[in-house]
């Protein structure tokens, strides 16, 4: 996934590109680079590493120019260079290009066009644009991009700047993500809102297959087949400082401490601050029409597949409803039935992941009826499904999902108690008392988050030298267990396996003398089971970091360290375990000097396949 920036208006672009630049570094950072249109023609410079590389590049050779495009990169195609970077220019340096999303007939297109006579200077699928508008180009800068497009196969957001064209920005959308911030004597063009929110709050989504034109006092934006379209500006409502660290030393930490917040934020959307009501009057699927379905299929990839793998437990006990989870990237190319009385729901907090849009798409082309849980206002997810949940996550920079997770997990707890009671199969009396529990669920969070901090640390410095990690759990806190294992591994680059704790006698038992297994041992319906496997990795010399429930200190003797949590009704738990686990990820990652919020070969939000 990479950065966009666009800007055209009366001001000098190049200070606002490489701010812009910086709020989407979260999005790649592999490298870096702006085209301007100045007095001289188009004036390309990039460079290789983070943004800063750049600035310094720029630094006394800054071009003067009012119009102009910026890219951060993540890799695709092409190692991470100068010359790998965008922009990208034509022959002739006409042309410059910026690229978000993959060209998937590229190697054709570049035949043709070196047997043309056209010079390349990059590995990289974008460049063959740069060409092919270059040949397209013969006066009109959308009926070139029209014919580009009628030649490319992939999916792309891309901006574009013709030297021909004065003040002109042209962007082009398809499965990948533009926003257009409308300015005053100026017009920006962007992947995602943070870039362009300290010059303006008023936004246009541009939608599928869609081209706009911006200039400093217009926007125009029409489909592929040229006709216009309009829709009204999208008024963004949540501030910059939910994109600044607030003194924390990291992203990462502060989505962390904000979790409980989050969590109210979502809670409070759909459960009264007193009584019992709980609300999904916004949700676009009647009672009635959820009671119609018969099966369940979740959807996601990451972070958000564990997510949903917490559900289903939710969705089977309180609703009732058979629950299918599968990860996007399988389901995409498996044969899954679906059929008229199943009900998909896709699962990404970026609303973008490439992998979860195309199932959402098949799930839908089989019949199901697909409702998007996401966090993101306007995302794909969130327009092409026939019923949006949203998180209140706010946003979300750092690379390892933590504050979405939660919220994610929150709002599916919340529409299984809602299946479960237009369903009729959750009892009166249940449901009171689990409303009861969720009320009080964010302030055991603040508690968790402040009571379990000096244990997770000392656990994190004995530890962090460690090549590998075991994490187990059952029922509704397996999934953390893989979420546990994921957070360290992607932050920290330490291995770290999540597994069901049944599952450990049929084969990773033989690991455990080696590595440090976390057991998630809390109260619930298999705390016995649980409680078994920990005596028997005990009794093979398996070293033990136990999460329990406060009180029980009958698991003290086989736990190397032993933090207790508030006790929560089990189908709550994860909101509360997750916790630790979170920060056991951060604080290795942090003593080990990692970089916690941009890991290494990671983006925010993978939208390629
Ligand atoms: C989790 O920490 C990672 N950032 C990653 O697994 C992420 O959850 C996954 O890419 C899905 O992203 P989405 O929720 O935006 O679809």
């Amino acid at each position: 996934m990479c950065g966009i920036m666009g800007y055209a208006g009366n001001q000098s672009a190049l200070p606002i590109l490489l701010s812009g630049l910086q709020r989407l570094e979260y999005r790649g950072y592999d490298s870096a680079g702006v085209v301007l249109q100045t007095a001289d023609g188009l004036a390309c410079i990039k460079e290789s590493g983070a943004l800063g590389e750049l600035r310094k590049l720029l630094d006394g050779h800054a071009p003067e120019g009012r119009c102009g495009l910026g890219h951060t990169r993540w890799a695709t195609h092409g190692i991470p260079s100068r010359e790998n970077a965008h922009p990208h220019l034509s022959c002739h340096g006409e042309v410059a290009v910026i690229h978000n999303g993959v060209i998937e007939n590229y190697d054709s297109l570049k035949r043709e066009l070196l047997g043309k006579g056209h010079r390349f200077v990059s590995q990289t699928d974008s460049e063959v644009l740069a060409h092919l508008l270059e040949d397209a180009y013969a006066g009109d800068p959308v009926a070139a991009v029209r014919a580009v497009l009628s030649r490319i196969k992939g999916y792309f957001a891309f901006g574009i700047l013709f030297q021909a064209q004065p003040d002109t920005l042209i962007g082009v959308r398809f499965n990948n993500p533009l926003v257009v911030g409308l300015g005053e004597g100026a017009n920006y063009l962007a992947s995602d809102i943070p870039a362009i929110l300290p010059y303006t709050r008023r936004v246009l989504f541009l939608e599928e297959r869609e081209i706009v034109v911006v200039r400093p006092e217009s926007v125009v934006v029409t489909d592929f087949a040229g006709a216009p379209r309009t829709r009204a500006p999208y008024q963004v409502t949540w501030d910059l400082a939910e994109a600044s660290k607030e003194g924390f030393p990291h992203f990462m930490l502060k989505e962390i401490m904000e979790q409980p917040r989050a969590v109210r934020a979502t809670f409070s959307g759909h459960v009264s601050p007193e009584g019992h009501n709980l609300s999904f009057a916004d949700l676009a699927l009647s009672a009635e029409r959820l009671a119609g379905f018969t099966r369940v299929l979740l959807l996601a990839c990451g972070t958000s597949w564990h997510a949903a793998l917490t559900a289903k437990y939710g969705l089977e006990e309180l609703a009732g409803l058979p629950t299918d989870v599968q990860i996007a990237s399988e389901f995409r190319y498996g044969d899954t039935p679906v059929g008229a009385s199943t009900l998909a729901i896709a699962i990404s907090q970026s609303g973008e992941t490439s992998d979860t849009l195309a199932a959402l798409r098949m799930a839908r082309e089989r019949g199901g009826t697909v409702l998007a849980v996401t966090n993101i206002v306007g995302s794909s997810l969130a327009r092409e499904a026939d019923a949006v949940l949203y998180t209140r996550a706010g946003l979300e920079v750092g690379v390892a999902a933590t504050k979405t997770y939660t919220t994610q997990l929150a709002l599916l707890t919340l529409f299984a108690l809602h299946l479960g009671r237009v369903r009729g199969t959750l009892p009166e009396d249940r449901l009171v008392q689990l409303l009861d529990q969720v009320r009080g669920v964010p302030d055991r969070m603040e508690q968790v988050l402040s009571q379990t901090a000096a244990a997770v640390g000392e656990c994190a410095e004995r530890y962090r030298t460690g090549y590998n990690f075991m994490f187990i759990g059952r029922r509704y806190n397996y999934p953390n267990a893989f979420e546990g294992a994921l957070k360290l591994k992607e932050i920290s680059y330490i291995h770290a396996e999540g597994y069901c704790a049944g599952e450990m006698k049929h084969g990773p038992l033989a690991l455990v003398n080696n590595v440090p297994t976390v057991a998630i041992a809390v109260q619930g319906r298999t705390y016995d089971k649980m409680r078994s496997n920990i005596e028997v990795i005990h009794a093979r010399g398996g070293v033990l970091i136990l999460l329990v429930t406060e009180g029980d200190t009958s698991l003290d003797a086989f736990g190397r360290f032993v933090i207790p949590l508030p006790a929560v009704d089990e189908i709550l738990s994860p909101l509360l375990t997750i916790l630790p686990l979170q920060l056991l990820a951060y604080q290795v990652a942090v003593r080990n000097g990692k970089n916690v919020d941009q890991p290494r070969n990671l983006a925010k939000s993978v939208t390629v396949e």
